[in-house]
């Protein structure tokens, strides 16, 4: 008996890394899964096919979490296909590294709309449906530097902070209808976007966790599945922080 048996959810960015990993987790305990990403490529069908292949229903769908119009479509199509939406999981992300003195417009513009906009685009078109359902739980992907800062990350620590402020505004708004929403804050995770790291980068950051070093997309994957299902029934508003101890 899963924790999320008979439940659908909803995770972006999830050909792979960690959102990958949570739609592993998710359907490990019985939950079927729609995804999306940019395009479902050979990569992003071998995804859907190792998550069908735990036992639940999965299907990834090519869209752009920026695009509202997009957005709307896609979680249309999904609400259709799957009949209903319990956990949406806002894990869509890029980073466009650069002092803020070399930063341009695009790079700005593009983080804040992948990894902001992104939450409201999904969160506004999952609402009307959760709200129907009377229950439902969003958690939202941010980031230690979202609560810390870092150099040369304006654009990224701001999107990230950003999706707390939406967070904790949400769970207070829709509090009454059951539905929770969380923000997850990830540390330094060993996924493809932190492996283009130089390697003495990655040392440093290591150096600086309690724990010594980068954490997993699985371990990840834990938290959301805390989150997502109903050992976390009164967690609501919350930003839970996985990340070796480094923020504290
Ligand atoms: P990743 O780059 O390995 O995976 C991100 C996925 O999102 C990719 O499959 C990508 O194609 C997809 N994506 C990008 N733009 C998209 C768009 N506009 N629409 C739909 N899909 C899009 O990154 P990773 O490391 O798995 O990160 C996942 C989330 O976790 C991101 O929100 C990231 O900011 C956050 N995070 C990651 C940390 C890390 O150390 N890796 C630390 C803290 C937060």
């Amino acid at each position: 008996m899963g924790l999320l048996n008979g439940k659908v959810a909803l995770v972006t960015g999830a050909a792979r890394g960690i959102g990958k990993a949570i739609a592993l987790k998710l359907a490990s305990e019985g939950a079927a899964i729609a995804f999306t990403d940019l395009v479902i490529d050979e990569n992003g069908k071998a995804t859907e096919k190792e998550i069908a292949a735990l036992g639940v229903k999965a299907k990834g769908y090519a869209s752009n979490a920026a695009s509202f119009d997009d957005t709307e479509k896609v979680v249309n199509a999904i609400a259709e296909e799957f009949g209903r939406i319990d956990i949406l999981v806002n894990n869509a992300g890029i980073t466009k590294d650069g002092a803020l003195k070399r930063m341009t417009e695009d790079q700005w513009d593009a983080v804040i709309a992948v990894n902001l906009k992104s939450v409201f685009n999904f969160t506004k078109a999952v609402q009307p449906i959760m709200w129907k359902q009377a229950s439902g739980s969003v958690i939202n992907m941010s980031s230690v530097v979202g609560v810390s800062g870092n150099a040369n990350q304006c654009n990224y620590s701001a999107s990230k902070a950003g999706i707390i402020g939406f967070t904790k505004s949400a769970a207070k708004e829709m509090g009454l209808r059951g539905i929770r929403h969380n923000a997850i804050a990830p540390g330094f995770i060993i996924t493809e976007m932190t492996g283009v790291l130089p390697e003495d980068v990655k040392k440093e950051w290591e150096s600086k966790i309690p724990l010594k070093r980068g954490g997993t997309p699985d371990e990840v994957a834990k938290a959301t599945l805390f989150l997502a299902s109903d050992l976390s029934s009164y967690v609501s508003g919350q930003v839970i922080h996985v990340c070796g101890g480094m923020n504290t």
